[in-house]
Parts: C-alpha cells; sequence; structure tokens
C-alpha cells in the first residue's frame, strides 16, 4: 500500500529502510515522503510507527495495527 502516493512509496518500502536503525524522520527525508503534496506526512508516521508485519505490500491494516486515519 502506498504511504505517499506523489513519490510513490509503499509502506513496505519505508519499513525495509526503517530497518537501517534511520529514525522516522531519516526516513521520511530520504525517501522524500511528505516533501510534494504533504498530505500524507501524518499518515506515513503513524504507519512507520506501527510495528505491524514487515515484508508484505499489504501489511498495512488498519484494524489489526492501529494505524488507520482515524480522524
Ligand atoms: S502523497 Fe506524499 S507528498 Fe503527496
Amino acid at each position: 500500500m502506498y504511504i505517499c502516493v506523489c513519490k510513490a512509496i509503499t509502506e513496505e518500502k519505508a519499513k525495509v529502510a526503517l530497518k537501517s536503525g534511520r529514525s522516522i524522520n531519516e526516513i521520511m527525508k530520504k525517501l522524500g515522503i511528505g516533501t510534494d503534496c504533504g498530505t500524507c506526512i501524518g499518515h506515513a508516521i503513524e504507519c512507520l510507527k506501527c510495528p505491524g508485519p514487515s515484508g508484505s505490500a499489504n501489511s498495512h491494516t488498519p484494524s489489526k495495527n492501529n494505524c488507520s486515519n482515524k480522524k
């Protein structure tokens, strides 16, 4: 699932990058997440904070890992 449509960044790609030990902010900056329209920033941060399963393009399941758009 895409967490940043403008930069075509999937949750999987971002979580793989997160395994490098960098912070969420560093990963977002490196991948360009939120650097275009910016509408994805809050959701992307929530998704990257979620401990959900990684390695799956469909790992973002809001009802299971509590990283939904519950605003
Ligand atoms: S969707 Fe991420 S910058 Fe637009």
